[in-house]
C-alpha cells in the first residue's frame, strides 16, 4: 500500500477552500517529493469473451446550477474563470448527451465528479439530464467522484459572497440516482457506493466508490481507497460473474494504472491507493478493463500485472478543454476498439467554444504556473518562460497522444534560481510529454 495523501485543496483570495487542479498539484508536489508503492496478490487470469458491444464514456462533468446563483465577483472567481468552465456545464453536458444519444449505444458510464462541488441541486440536475438519456433507450450507470458526496464546498455564489447549501450523502446520491446505476444494480455493496449491474446481457458492469467522504477529517479528500469490506465484497461480486459465465469490466474515480512515469510522485491523489494490489486482484478475476477520470486527461496506459494486462482507459473532464467523450466496442471475443469525441459547438459560443475552451485552459495553467514559480521567488520573463512550456506540456497532456517532452527553456534568458526552477519543472513537464502505450484517443487493441 502507497502512504496516503492529503486532499488537494488550498484556500483561496476569498477564504474558501478550493480543489487544486492535478496540474498545480503536479508542480507543486515537484519540490516537495513523495513515496512510492508496492505489489500486492491476486487469483490466476483466464480468457476474456466480450459479447458484442458499443457503450459511451464521459467523466468529471462536473455540473454546477447557475441558476442558484446571481452575477458577480463570487461567482466569476469561483465558477467563471477556472480553466474548468462551470458556468458552461450544463449546456456542455446537453450537447455531450445530444451527440451520444444520435451514436445508440448500449449504455452509457459517468466516471465520477458529477457536480462542481457536490451541491444537491447540481446533483438534482445531473439526474434529471442523465435520466432523459437513460429513459430514452441508453441506460446510464454513475459512480461518485471525490467532490459528490458530502462536501462542505458546496455553495452557491451571490455579489462578493459564497453561501453553503445542501449538499447530499452517501444515501442521498444513491436515492437521487436510483435511475443510473442503484435501482437497477444485482448487488450494492453496504460499505460504499459501489455495484454492479448488468447492462447488457453477458456484460456485468463493477462500479467501484473509492472516495473518502465518510466521516473523514478534511473531507473530501483528494486521494482514494477501497475499504477492506468494499475489496471483500468486490471479490464476491466477480466470483459470481465467472460462475455465471459473464465477462466483467470496472468504472471508477481514480487511475487504477499510473499514467505516466512518476506519477505516484507527482500526481499520488489520483492514483487509487493500493493500485498494484488493486490492478492484480481485477487482472486475476479477469476485469481487463477499467473506465477511470479524475485527472482530467486523455490517456490510456496498458498495465501489466502478474496475473495479466489491465487497461486504464482515463477520460478527460468534460468542462476542460478538449471537452471529450469516448465511444468503446468491445467484442467479440477480445477485441477492443476506442474512439474518442468531443464538445466543439454550444449553444451559447457556437463554433467559437473550442478555441476559448482552449484560451481558458492555457490561461488557467499559466496563471497557477506563475503563482507557483512567484511563491518560490520567481518572477518577470524567467517565470513567463517556464509557464509557457508548462501550458504547451500540460495542454498536450490533456489532451492526449502527446508528441513528446516539451524543448528546454533557452537557458540565457533564466538566472541561476530560475535555473534551479527550471531544471525541476522539467523533470515533470518531460514525465508527461513521454506517453505510455497504447494511443489515448483512437486506438484498437486486443485483451489477452
Ligand atoms: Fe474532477
Ligand atoms: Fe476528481
Amino acid at each position: 500500500m502507497k502512504g496516503q495523501t492529503a486532499g488537494g485543496t488550498v484556500r483561496s483570495e476569498t477564504g474558501r477552500r478550493r480543489a487544486l487542479p492535478a496540474a498545480v498539484l503536479a508542480l507543486a508536489a515537484l519540490l516537495a517529493g513523495c513515496a512510492t508503492a508496492g505489489p500486492g496478490a491476486g487469483p490466476s487470469p483466464a480468457p476474456v469473451g466480450y459479447p458484442a458491444i458499443r457503450f459511451a464514456v464521459i467523466a468529471d462533468p462536473h455540473l454546477f446550477d447557475v441558476t442558484t446563483s446571481s452575477p458577480g465577483p463570487a461567482f466569476d472567481r469561483a465558477v467563471d474563470s477556472d480553466m474548468k468552465l462551470y458556468a458552461e456545464s450544463r449546456e456542455i453536458l446537453a450537447q455531450a448527451l445530444a451527440d451520444i444519444a444520435a451514436e445508440r449505444p448500449d449504455f452509457l458510464l459517468v466516471c465520477g465528479d458529477l457536480t462542481h462541488d457536490g451541491e444537491r441541486s447540481a446533483h438534482e440536475l445531473a439526474a434529471a439530464m442523465l435520466g432523459r438519456l437513460d429513459a430514452a433507450g441508453v441506460p446510464v450507470l454513475v459512480v461518485p467522484g471525490n467532490h459528490d458526496v458530502l462536501n462542505p464546498r458546496a455553495a452557491r455564489f451571490s455579489g462578493e459572497t459564497a453561501e453553503p447549501v445542501a449538499g447530499v450523502t452517501p444515501e442521498d446520491f444513491a436515492a437521487i440516482h436510483a435511475d443510473l446505476g442503484y435501482r437497477e444494480a444485482l448487488e450494492r455493496d453496504p460499505a460504499s457506493l459501489s455495484y454492479v449491474a448488468e447492462p447488457v446481457p453477458g456484460l456485468r458492469v463493477l462500479a467501484l466508490d473509492a472516495c473518502r467522504y465518510l466521516g473523514e477529517p478534511g473531507s473530501p479528500r483528494t486521494d482514494g481507497r477501497l475499504p477492506r469490506a468494499t475489496r471483500a465484497w468486490a471479490v464476491r461480486v466477480l466470483a459470481r460473474a465467472r460462475a455465471d459465465g459473464a465477462a466483467t469490466i470496472v468504472f471508477l474515480h481514480h487511475a487504477v494504472i499510473p499514467h505516466f512515469a512518476g506519477m505516484e510522485r507527482w500526481l499520488d491523489a489520483y492514483l487509487l491507493d493500493g493500485h498494484d494490489a488493486a490492478a492484480r486482484f481485477l487482472a486475476g478475476a479477469g476485469v481487463h478493463l477499467a473506465f477511470t477520470g479524475h485527472v482530467h486527461a486523455q490517456d490510456i496506459v496498458r498495465g501489466t500485472t502478474a496475473e495479466g494486462p489491465v487497461w486504464d482507459v482515463e477520460t478527460g473532464s468534460l468542462v476542460s478543454w478538449p471537452n471529450p467523450w469516448r465511444l468503446v466496442e468491445v467484442g467479440p471475443g477480445a477485441a477492443v476498439r476506442i474512439s474518442s469525441r468531443r464538445v466543439t459547438v454550444t449553444p451559447s459560443r457556437g463554433a467559437t467554444f473550442a478555441s476559448h475552451a482552449e484560451l481558458r485552459l492555457a490561461e488557467g495553467l499559466r496563471d497557477e504556473a506563475l503563482a507557483l514559480l512567484a511563491r518560490r521567488g520567481v518572477h518577470g520573463e524567467p517565470a513567463l518562460a517556464i509557464a509557457r512550456r508548462v501550458v504547451v506540456a500540460f495542454s498536450a497532456f490533456f489532451a492526449g497522444d502527446e508528441p513528446g517532452p516539451v524543448a528546454p527553456v533557452d537557458r540565457s534568458v533564466l538566472g541561476p534560481w530560475s535555473r534551479l526552477a527550471e531544471a525541476a519543472a522539467r523533470q515533470l513537464l518531460d514525465a508527461i510529454g513521454t506517453d505510455l502505450e497504447p494511443a489515448d484517443n483512437d486506438v484498437s487493441f486486443t485483451v489477452d
